[in-house]
């Protein structure tokens, strides 16, 4: 096994051998998180406090690039809905989903939804919460809250729109309508779509290249661009100039100039640093 380090949290949100998400660290710099919270992998409170600890605790110690995964047929099913009631309960569950997705969404490394089924609600507003999502042929994606009556409240009202344009994620969300891996490609909610049994291989395929690039690099392009798209293009653009400085403090920027002079591009041996 390649795993350097696992951790797993179970329903009451501490440290389990029944888990309900899991952490693996591999030695190749690969950090993946796995949901593993019964049938359908609902997103409860206790997969979203476990989430939100597994992100800060990979703030704290950086990987080189993470990949997020759910079950075989179901990535996750959504909020857990058991745990509904009135707006109380409504508010304590958005406000988990936010900071849980934020904490993840904000680690300055590529995130990666590896999706190999039904991405529902919950579990699509994660995976739209990662930098980048590979399906597999079987993945299924929707916002069917609206079916209960209720709306998406895990960042779908404003991540679906940024990512297949308004009309589009109305028609979504206020249909409630699954949407399959193909049509997920064509509309850029996956993207890419790999045959199921080769999901595993091709994320990890993209993770481990990235987790041996200029990571500090990676980390600032990350940053102008999510922060770039809340915001006018030139506050943009000012956003960039500010990173573009910054990168250059790098000692990877030293590497990967020198390596280009001397050796031509695509030659440099980064440290992540
Ligand atoms: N929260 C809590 N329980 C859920 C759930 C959720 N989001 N999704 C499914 N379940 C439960 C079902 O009630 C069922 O419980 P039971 O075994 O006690 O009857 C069990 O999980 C299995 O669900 P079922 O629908 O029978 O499984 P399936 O394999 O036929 O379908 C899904 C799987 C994911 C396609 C389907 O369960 C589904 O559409 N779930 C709801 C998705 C949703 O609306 N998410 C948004 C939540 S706001």
């Amino acid at each position: 096994m390649r795993s350097a380090q696992a951790r797993q949290i179970g329903n009451a949100g501490v440290m389990s051998s029944e888990s309900v998400i899991n952490l693996e660290r591999r030695d190749d710099g690969v950090a993946i998180i796995t949901l593993s919270n019964g049938k359908v992998n609902a997103l409860s409170t206790a997969v979203l406090d476990g989430l939100h600890s597994i992100a800060n605790d990979l703030a704290a110690d950086l990987p080189g690039a993470i990949i997020v995964t759910g079950g075989e047929r179901i990535f996750a099913a959504g909020a857990d809905i058991s745990e509904f009631g009135g707006p109380e309960e409504g508010a304590a569950i958005t406000h988990k989903f936010h900071d849980a997705l934020g904490a993840l969404s904000a680690l300055p490394r590529m995130v990666i939804a590896e999706v190999a089924g039904y991405a529902l609600g919950g579990g699509c507003e994660l995976a739209m919460a990662c930098d980048y999502r590979i399906a597999s042929t079987k993945a299924v994606f929707g916002q069917p809250e609206i079916l209960l009556g209720i709306i998406p409240g895990g960042g779908g009202t404003q991540r679906l729109p940024r990512i297949v344009g308004a009309s589009r994620a109305k028609e979504i969300s206020l249909s409630g309508r699954q949407v399959a891996a193909d049509e997920a490609l064509r509309i850029g909610l996956a993207d890419e779509v790999v045959e199921h049994d080769s999901l595993r291989d091709r994320s990890l395929e993209l993770a481990t290249s990235l987790a041996k690039g200029a990571l500090v690099a990676q980390g600032l392009a990350k940053e102008a661009i999510d922060r770039g798209l809340s915001m006018s293009l030139d506050e943009g653009l000012a956003v960039e100039r500010y990173v573009f400085t910054e990168v250059f403090r790098s000692e990877d920027s030293q590497i990967g100039v020198k390596s280009f002079l001397e050796h031509g591009p695509g030659k440099a041996e980064f440290t992540g640093r």
